[in-house]
């Protein structure tokens, strides 16, 4: 997590640092701070707490060409002014910012740094400590980052000035995303281009162990061992109005919102010239050759690939896995003889699949990204890629990234099972269409879920989400948008396993959330939403039309069985906005969150 930027050019670098901090404030918010440097050398402002913290402590008379910023997830050391970045060198000469963990950081503090006093409890300290101690031994600058970046084990993505250098900014990745932006008069750096796209469109994509020397007018990318690489500027495709707000009071809002246009936007990009659903057959042949498929995600990104299995095995008929990616690369299951990987991510930066992928690839295993970012690691590394097309997603809980993913496998299954000659038994464009009409009625409902939301979450401690099959995997997702946003304890169940210990939990007033979408298991969901009323629950069932009784909170349109999820969620997600908000959270940017997990 944490994000960093850099600037170096002719204007004044304040300005477009903070800016880029805004920016990249959903990968961290516990403290942030900036270092820009003029001719009288380097000025350090760091503050616990949000950029509008930092804002305030920043002294708007400097003017400095040159400058880099952090906005933090704290991960070594608590949120606090001192373990802030940017951190220098003992004697203030090298001033760094870093976004990644150094594993080795304390072995590498005793082997060369015993007798250096360190400020913070930081693993980036010892970075810059590093650099300084091997330029007192008498390295060239240069020749000092390298040396110290060869010793770091873990990830990086590092921002580095010098007070004697007003020319450079030392820049270098491992693992952690980094992006040059090229400007005519000025180059910057950023964790991804929505930070700098305010200055510029082109960017510069860096791989793990690169060094980038960047100056005004000119960058230079080498590796580790000196040898400089040509890399072509690439033009992000970004709008910067789509990173806005709007007329809206949350990014959380406008993104549920944005789910109708963003199923109407994937039918669009995965249609053929025919009309008909269509995916890159390599990418077909890829699934149709693998005789299990193993998902791989962390968080909303694994309850799509839930919701992503029973889809390919319904229609596609092939088996599939979906693993929790921080447990599988230790908890590896037996695999099948000719496995595909789909890792599912909407940053395409989270570390612990990242890991898996790594893995996975080592064992010569085909892989293939589900993820909304282009050119995120991810997806840079995997065989394949199939975007999302969602937009930029800012809010930290994720609401449309996750149904397009569920679209995106949707498409995957289908486009697979016509490939394999099997007949899947409904039109997929014409449902995914429904579906879009189906969300607008929901995102047009909102004061509903807004007066729901009072009922049911103002005071309580805790809430359940129940449901069976599908619906099960939905209410997952429904307890954790509610839990990570409004602090309420929640937890999804399948219905039927209540009795097996969690109805013990049942107090009178806790708030019971009854998913109803399925046929087949819905005499059954109700069967313990009466068990739950027995014991006090207030229960709130919301069912799929035609599948509604008289006691049913909220009735959702009708739509092809299979694609439930994608909008049986959408009143979850409400529900879990208006609660934070009832309650006065910060629905964007809850405590101790950041949206992309770049760290194990
Ligand atoms: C929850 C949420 C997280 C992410 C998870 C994986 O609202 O956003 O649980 O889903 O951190 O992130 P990605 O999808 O970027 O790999």
């Amino acid at each position: 997590m944490c994000g960093i930027v850099g600037y170096i050019g002719y204007n004044d670098s304040k300005e477009i640092l903070l800016k880029g901090l805004e920016k990249l404030e959903y990968r961290g918010y516990d403290s942030a701070g900036i270092a820009v440097r003029n001719e009288e050398g380097i000025h350090v402002f760091k503050e616990k707490g949000r950029i509008a913290d930092l804002r305030n402590i920043v002294d708007k008379k400097i003017v400095a060409p040159v400058g880099i910023g952090h906005t933090r997830w704290a991960t070594h050391g608590v949120p606090s002014k001192v373990n802030s970045h940017p951190h220098q060198s003992a004697s203030g000469r090298f001033t760094l910012v870093h976004n990644g963990v150094i594993e080795n950081y304390d072995l590498l503090k005793r082997e060369y740094l015993a007798d250096v006093p360190f400020a913070s409890e930081t693993d980036t300290e010892v970075i810059v400590q590093l650099v300084e101690k091997f330029v007192n031994e008498g390295m060239e600058v240069l020749e000092a980052f390298r040396k110290t970046l060869k010793l770091l084990h873990g990830s990086y993505a590092i921002a580095l000035l010098d007070e004697q250098d007003a020319e450079t900014i030392y820049v270098a990745k491992n693992k952690s995303p980094l992006l040059v932006g090229l400007g005519k008069g000025f180059n910057v750096v950023a964790s991804d281009a929505m930070a700098m796209l305010q200055v510029t469109n082109q960017f510069v994509e860096l791989m793990d162990k690169e060094i980038v020397i960047v100056k005004t007018d000119k960058i230079t990318i080498q590796t580790l061992e000196g040898q400089v690489i040509n890399r072509e500027p690439y033009t992000a495709e970004l709008d910067a109005s789509d990173i806005e707000k709007g007329t809206y009071p949350h990014y959380m809002l406008k993104e549920i919102d944005e789910q109708p246009a963003v199923m109407r936007k994937i039918i669009q990009m995965y249609q053929n010239e025919q009309g008909q659903l269509a995916i890159d057959s390599e990418i077909i042949n890829a699934v149709k050759n693998s005789d299990r498929i193993y998902i791989i995600a962390a968080g909303t990104s694994y309850h799509a690939g839930l919701v992503g299995k029973q889809l390919i095995e319904k229609m596609a008929k092939i088996p599939v896995e979906v693993h929790i990616s921080s447990e599988f690369g230790y908890n590896m299951p037996l695999l099948s003889e000719k496995p595909l990987f789909i890792f599912i991510s909407q940053s395409g930066e989270t570390a612990d699949s990242r890991a898996v992928l790594v893995q996975v690839k080592e064992m010569g295993y085909p892989s293939l990204t589900i993820t909304n970012v282009p050119g995120s690691t991810l997806s840079r590394e995997a065989d394949y890629t199939l975007l999302l097309h969602a937009g930029p997603e800012i809010a930290v809980a994720s609401t449309k990234a996750y149904t397009a993913q569920i679209a995106v496998l949707a498409i995957l299954a289908e486009v697979t099972a016509k490939s394999r000659g099997m007949e899947v038994g409904f039109d997929l464009t014409q449902e995914l269409g429904l579906v879009a009409n189906a969300m607008d009625v929901l995102c047009d409902s909102k004061e509903l879920f807004e007066v729901m939301a009072r009922e049911f979450f103002a005071v309580t401690r805790n809430a359940f989400f129940i449901g069976r099959g599908i619906d099960f995997y939905v209410g997952l997702e429904g307890a954790l948008k509610l839990k990570e946003i409004s602090y309420i304890q929640a937890e999804g169940f399948a219905g039927g396993e209540l009795k097996h210990g969690t109805i013990a939990l049942i107090e009178e007033g806790t708030p019971v959330i009854a998913l109803a979408t399925q046929e087949s298991v819905n005499l059954s969901i109700r069967g313990n939403v009466k068990e739950v009323v027995a014991r006090g629950a207030n229960p709130c069932i919301i069912s799929m039309k035609g599948l509604n009784m008289d006691e049913d909170s909220f009735v959702i349109p009708e739509v092809h069985e299979l694609l439930t999820p994608l909008i049986s969620v959408v009143p979850l997600q409400l529900l879990a906005y208006y609660a934070a908000l009832h309650r006065g959270c910060d629905v964007d940017k809850p405590r101790n969150l950041a949206k992309s997990v770049t760290v194990e």
